[in-house]
């Protein structure tokens, strides 16, 4: 395949700042059509893009011109437009959450594996460097032994409109909660467990809240996520002899420069990172495992157990019903 040619489903605000513009200026990948359930705005978005309008998302999934999704809807519609544009034929870029359960997601991946299709859910963060600039410092002894976690994703609250407001968005667990649960297990590793959460809900929509978790031996990861509070999108590990973090962990725009802080009992040392564009480096993983047929399963198990400890959460999760 020389070109991955793609269709968009929904006219969403991610899609406008962050993918298509990556899209387009990738290599191997062609923009053919955008779907929306509104004609008007689906052609606005064509218009502005370069390519063929559709009305409704079944349409463009009967295009045979399409050889790939990308699927960025409110987070609760994920499992079925991965699962109509599966058995459409189409490779699927999903954004992130795929889906709201382990078992939901179990049965997407099989349903791509067994249809020859790759399935991807397009968590941008882990495709930054300054991440790798991270594990780097920790295995160079920076602070020392690892003794834990804690990370924070949360925004100001959205008008009455924004999905993040509405039950179809899924909520602020599978909307922000996932980054630093994401980011737990990328450097505590697996076998992370919950020790206890707490969700505050309204109107039926989780709004925010915050989880504790350990590994096997005991090291802690505090989070917390949602949409009640001013901008923060950070983490930190703990180590024996020091702490790093970064400050904007989970969507720098691709200009921005990181900083790592390295603190230790006697200094603090600032590292700054070069500019990274995520969206456009897991645009790029999955066009070329597309086009040379990778099936990324070490990418399926991190959705998985990422998917099974968002379930854990809500297991154990105390609900704090707000007015
Ligand atoms: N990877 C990342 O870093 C990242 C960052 C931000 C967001 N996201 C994810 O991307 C997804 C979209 O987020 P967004 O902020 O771009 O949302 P958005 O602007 O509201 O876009 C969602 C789109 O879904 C379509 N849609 C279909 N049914 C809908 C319904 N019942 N209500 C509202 N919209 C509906 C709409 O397209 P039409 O009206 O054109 O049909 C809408 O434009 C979410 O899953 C979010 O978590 C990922």
């Amino acid at each position: 395949m020389s070109a991955v040619r793609f269709g968009v489903l929904g006219c969403a605000d991610i899609a406008a700042r962050r993918t298509i513009p990556a899209l387009l200026a990738a290599d191997h990948t062609e923009l053919v059509a955008v779907a929306s359930r509104d004609t008007t705005k689906a052609e606005r978005f064509a218009a502005r893009y370069g390519c063929t309008a559709v009305t409704g998302y079944e349409a463009l999934l009967g295009r045979p011109d399409i050889d790939a999704v990308y699927l960025p809807l409110p987070a609760l519609l994920h499992a079925e437009w991965t699962e109509r544009a599966l058995r459409a034929g189409k490779h699927v870029l999903a954004e992130k959450p795929l889906c709201a359960d382990a078992t939901t997601a179990a049965g997407l991946f099989a349903l791509a594996r067994e249809r020859g299709l790759l399935l991807f859910e397009n968590l941008t963060f882990l495709h930054h460097s300054q991440h790798t600039a991270v594990t780097e410092a920790l295995a160079a002894g920076a602070i020392g032994e690892l003794r834990g976690f804690t990370g924070t994703f949360t925004i100001p609250p959205r008008p009455p409109g924004d999905i993040r407001n509405l039950p179809v968005g899924g909520g602020l667990l599978l909307e922000s909660g996932v980054y630093p649960l994401r980011a737990a297990q990328h450097f505590l590793g697996p076998g992370l467990t919950v020790t206890g959460a707490v969700l505050r809900r309204s109107a039926g929509v989780v709004r925010s809240g915050a989880i504790l978790l350990s590994d096997a031996a005991g090291r802690p990861a505090h989070l917390t996520f949602g949409m009640e509070h001013s901008y923060r999108s950070s983490y930190e590990l703990t180590g024996a002899t020091g702490r790093l973090g970064l400050d904007r962990a989970f969507t720098p725009p691709e200009t921005y420069q990181p900083v790592l802080r390295v603190h230790r009992q006697d200094h603090v040392e600032e590292r700054t990172l070069p500019a990274d564009h995520q969206f456009a480096n897991a645009l790029r993983l999955f066009t070329d495992a597309v086009r040379h047929g990778d099936r990324l399963t070490a990418h399926t198990d991190a959705s998985l157990r990422l998917a099974a400890l968002v379930d854990e959460v809500l297991d154990r999760a105390e609900i704090a019903e707000l007015p």
